[in-house]
C-alpha cells in the first residue's frame, strides 16, 4: 500500500492469500451514527458538548457519534464494550485519542496495545479492528480526508525529529509481531468517499506474515508530549502534535505557567480568525474554564468569529498558582465545521452566556 500514488510513504505486505478475493459486496445503508449530516452553526453559537450524554457503548467503529465535520475532517466520540467489526477506511487517516480504558488495535500490520492518553494513527486503507480490553473504552476520533503527519517543522530534511520538537522517535510505538488469523468469508466494513460498504473476503484479511516499509499504524502517549513553556505566553503552535489537510491537532499537557512576575498565566482572550477551535477536555482541572460547566469529557466548540478566553475570576485565581495539570486535545480546522444532530442534542444550555455571569 502506498500514499499519494506511491510517491510518498508505502509498505509492502506479504499476504498468504490474494487480498482481492471477494465473495460478496453490499452497501451499508445509513452507516451508523458516524455518517449523519453536519449543518452550519447558524446562528453562530459557541457550544459545550457533553459527551457523557451520548448514547451508550457499542464498538469503536459503528458506534461513533459524529459531532462536528467539514470536508476535511470529522470529529467523533465513541464508547465501546465490544470488539469492532473489521474495518478499512479508504477515505483518509484516522487519529484515535484514547480517553478512558484499554484496547488492542489489531491490524494487518500486527497488534498494538493502547491505553488512556494514547494517540493512535491509523493510515487510510489499513484493515483493522478494535478489541476492547476490560469493560469499556472511550475515544475521541479524528477522521481525516487525507493524511495526518507530524508537523513538517519538527523534522529534518531527511525525516529525523529535530531537538526542539516536543516528542521524538523514542516516544513512538508500532505493531511488532505478525498477527495471523484463519477464516473464510470474513466481513470487512469498507469506507470510502461514497459511503460504507460490506465486503466479504474469501480469506481472513489477517494473513500478512510480515511487512516492511514506512507506512504503518503508530501510537504515542500524550504524557510523552514535552510542553514548551516561556516567561510569557507561548502561542498555540507550540502545542501542535499533528498536521492534516485543513486542520491541526494540538496537545495541552501539565506544564509550568508563564513565569514572568507580571505574566497573565491563563490564556487571554483571543480570536481564531481563520479557524474553528474544538477542545476535548481529557483530564485534570480546567482552571481557566471554572464556572463554565466544562469538565472531564467535555468538548468546547468555539467557531471563528467568536472571541473567547478565561472565565470571570480565573485570572485572579491563577495569581498564586505555578502550574496547570490539564490534559486536553485541540483540533483547529481552517474551514468552518458543521454541527450534527448528535452534537446539538448534547449542547449544554446557556454555555454561550457563561462569560457574562
Ligand atoms: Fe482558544
Amino acid at each position: 500500500m502506498g500514499q499519494e500514488g506511491f510517491s510518498a510513504n508505502s509498505a509492502l505486505l506479504y499476504h498468504r492469500h490474494s487480498p482481492s478475493a471477494l465473495a460478496a459486496i453490499e452497501p451499508i445503508e445509513g452507516g451508523g451514527p458516524s455518517t449523519g449530516p453536519a449543518t452550519p452553526d447558524h446562528p453562530l453559537t459557541p457550544r459545550h458538548l457533553r459527551t457523557g450524554e451520548l448514547a451508550g457503548a457499542t464498538d469503536l467503529v459503528m458506534g461513533r457519534h459524529r459531532l462536528l465535520a467539514n470536508d476535511d475532517v470529522a470529529i467523533c466520540f465513541a464508547s465501546a464494550s465490544e470488539t469492532s467489526p473489521l474495518y478499512r477506511n479508504a477515505a483518509g487517516d484516522e487519529v484515535i485519542y484514547v480517553h478512558e480504558g484499554d484496547a488492542v488495535l489489531e491490524s494487518v500490520f500486527g497488534a498494538m496495545a493502547v491505553s488512556a492518553g494514547d494517540y493512535v494513527v491509523v493510515p487510510a486503507g489499513t484493515t483493522h479492528r478494535w478489541v476492547v480490553v476490560g469493560s469499556a473504552v472511550s475515544v475521541l476520533v479524528i477522521e481525516a480526508r487525507g493524511h495526518v503527519s507530524v508537523p513538517d517543522r519538527y523534522l529534518s530534511a531527511t525525516g529525523q525529529f529535530l531537538e526542539h520538537a516536543p516528542f521524538c522517535e523514542r516516544d513512538l510505538r508500532a505493531p511488532s509481531e505478525p498477527l495471523l488469523a484463519d477464516g473464510t468469508d470474513v466481513e470487512v466494513v469498507v469506507a470510502n468517499r461514497a459511503g460504507r460498504s460490506r465486503h466479504v473476503h474469501r480469506h481472513h484479511p489477517f494473513d500478512v506474515v510480515g511487512w516492511d516499509g514506512a507506512l504503518y499504524p503508530w501510537a504515542m502517549n500524550i504524557e510523552d508530549f514535552e510542553p514548551i513553556v516561556g516567561s510569557l505566553h507561548q502561542p498555540p503552535p507550540v502545542h501542535q502534535t499533528f498536521q492534516g489537510s485543513g486542520f491541526v491537532v494540538c496537545s495541552f499537557v501539565p506544564r509550568l505557567f508563564d513565569f514572568h512576575p507580571d505574566a497573565v498565566k491563563v490564556p487571554y482572550h483571543h480570536a481564531n480568525v481563520d479557524s474553528d477551535e474544538v477542545l476535548f477536555y481529557a483530564a485534570g482541572n480546567f482552571m481557566s474554564r471554572a464556572g463554565s460547566g466544562i469538565d472531564v469529557g467535555s468538548i468546547s466548540y468555539h467557531p471563528a468569529g467568536f472571541v473567547h478566553g478565561p472565565q470571570p475570576g480565573s485570572i485572579e485565581a491563577s495569581l498564586d498558582v505555578d502550574r496547570t495539570e490539564e490534559v486536553a486535545v485541540m483540533v483547529d480546522t481552517f474551514a468552518p465545521l458543521g454541527v450534527t444532530d448528535a452534537a446539538r442534542s448534547v449542547s449544554a444550555d446557556g454555555y454561550p452566556f457563561t462569560w457574562a455571569r
